[in-house]
């Protein structure tokens, strides 16, 4: 009867996931999409305990139960607390690699139980089937734990060991995909191996050190632009390890709750590809954003926002471009008083240009518009708002950089072949940063030194209240 009851606990927190994954499709519905899934987790880690305690005698070891439950919530609720909107994407990536470590080291301890323990082992076909799934699930898991631990480096640029400064490295030359795919071929072998001899734990320990390798090489050429689809990859190959791991301990809401993981990460992936312009091979095997970042050498000089506001004063229509720099200085609320000013003051057509990698997680920008309560019907997708540049008089860029940068039309370069925001075929230009350093991926913006562009030199915020001041004295 209880048994039952834990079916349909399980049911009811895949249910929830399923319900929640959807809601996430759209930032107005995305928080209660957060809640749902939440609510799933709850479920599901009651009906897991109560799944237990059904098993044999029982829990032996609720201390160790409730102290995990309890140090974790905590860790969790101070780090979501404590993270800046702008450390979104490392602790994401974080997470991403504590998931596929949590997994490989379920998988990990119920092979130890089947070779020290001799613990129900079972025979033929079904431990072969544990062993392939033990062996896939360690690889995957490890070599996640290792590509996110190195991916939130490259996220943060760095890190300060004993007082310096360390930068984090792109490298990639071409030998290494050989050195990759020698190490994925021999982790095979090993998985063989593990099935042929199951008491054996080297094998185990063999898969354990090659997909902490694996994990690094894959990350370590992949840099610049190239982020967003390496971390999407990263939570993606976080779900499989959950789904494998699920199998091995025959836990369905595991397999459900990973494979939903694995497949969204997966589309999310190819999201990423198609808005980079590039091919999912392409970004693993051939080292795009690794190049260091350009030199200045040239000068612009800056206007003001009193001459800015009076540019605008005789624009029909405005497009709002924001990137990284809107989150860093978080102004989205002093962009949203500047749209209304021009619709209120002059009647000016405002809309927003949304590129799908601006800022440092997909749907950053969409998050930041919708918390300022922008109507999400000024908020335009890029190839929609790309057609209208060629009528608008006025593009003002907020914090946004490569997402706009014409040299990804060159063809060369760790921007090559990203579509961007059409921002420089407007009547003039409006950059709003604080010098004319380069962006994520590190490439000279040509557009900041063109004639019709106006650099508004200084933090977001600022440069926006002073813009929206110097608009409601006109
Ligand atoms: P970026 O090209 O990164 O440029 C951001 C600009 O914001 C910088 O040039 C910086 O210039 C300016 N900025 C920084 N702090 C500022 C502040 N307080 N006030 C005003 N401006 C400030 O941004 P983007 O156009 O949004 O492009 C995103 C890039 O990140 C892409 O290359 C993308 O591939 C990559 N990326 C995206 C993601 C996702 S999923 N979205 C994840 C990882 C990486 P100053 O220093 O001169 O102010």
């Amino acid at each position: 009867m209880l048994g039952d009851w834990v079916s349909i606990g399980y049911l009811i927190s895949a249910t929830l996931f399923i319900y929640g994954l959807k809601n996430l499709g759209h930032p107005k519905t995305a928080p209660k999409g957060n809640r749902f899934g939440a609510m799933g987790m709850a479920v599901a880690i009651v009906t897991t305990i109560i799944e237990m305690n059904l098993i044999d005698d029982g829990i032996i070891g609720w201390e160790l139960i409730l102290s995990g439950l309890i140090i974790g919530s905590l860790i969790g609720y101070i780090l979501a607390i404590r993270v800046e909107m702008t450390g979104m994407p490392e602790l994401v990536a974080l997470f991403n690699g504590f998931g596929g470590a949590a997994s490989a080291l379920v998988a990990f301890s119920e092979s130890w139980r089947y070779i020290y323990e001799n613990d129900d082992i079972p025979v033929g076909l079904e431990l072969s089937v544990i062993y392939i799934a033990v062996g896939l699930s360690a690889l995957v898991g490890w070599m996640t734990l290792t590509g996110s631990l190195l991916a939130m480096f490259k996220l943060k640029g760095g890190v300060t060991i004993f007082g310096h400064w360390v930068k984090a490295p792109t490298w990639g030359p071409s030998w290494l995909n050989l050195v990759k795919g020698t190490l994925i071929f021999s982790s095979v072998i090993l998985i063989y191996m593990s099935i042929k001899e199951p008491g054996e734990e080297y094998y185990l320990w063999a898969i354990v050190i090659i997909s902490c390798l694996i994990g690094i090489l894959i990350v370590l050429p992949i840099g610049g632009a190239d982020m967003p689809v390496v971390v999407s990859l990263l939570n993606s190959l976080s779900g499989i390890a959950a789904a494998f791991t699920g199998f091995i301990i025959s836990n369905s809401v595991l397999i459900v709750a990973g494979s939903l993981v694995g497949a969204s990460g997966l589309i999310l992936t190819f999201i990423m590809c198609k808005a980079m312009n590039r091919t999912l091979p392409d970004v693993l095997f051939k080292s795009f954003g690794g190049q260091e970042k350009a030199t200045l050498t040239r000068t612009k000089i800056g206007a003001d926002s009193e001459e800015v506001a009076m540019m605008i004063d005789g624009a029909q229509k405005v497009i709002i471009v924001p990137g990284y720099g809107m989150a860093v200085s978080q102004c989205q609320h002093q962009v949203k008083e500047f749209a209304d000013l021009l619709k209120d003051k002059f009647d000016t057509d405002v809309k927003y240009a949304i590129h799908p990698v601006a800022g440092r997680m997909p749907g950053h920008m969409n998050v930041l518009l919708a918390e300022a309560n922008v109507p999400y019907d000024q908020l335009i997708e890029m190839e929609e708002i790309n057609q209208e540049f060629s009528e608008c008089d006025m593009a003002v860029i907020i914090g946004a950089n490569d997402t706009c940068n014409p040299a990804a039309r060159s063809g060369e370069g760790p921007l090559a072949g990203m579509p961007i925001i059409n921002a420089d075929k407007a009547r003039s230009v409006v950059f709003i940063k604080r010098s004319l350093s380069v962006g994520y991926a590190g490439v000279d913006n040509d557009l900041f030194y063109e004639d019709k562009t106006m650099m508004l030199f200084g933090d977001g915020k600022v440069m926006m209240n002073e813009l929206n001041s110097a608009i409601k004295e006109l």
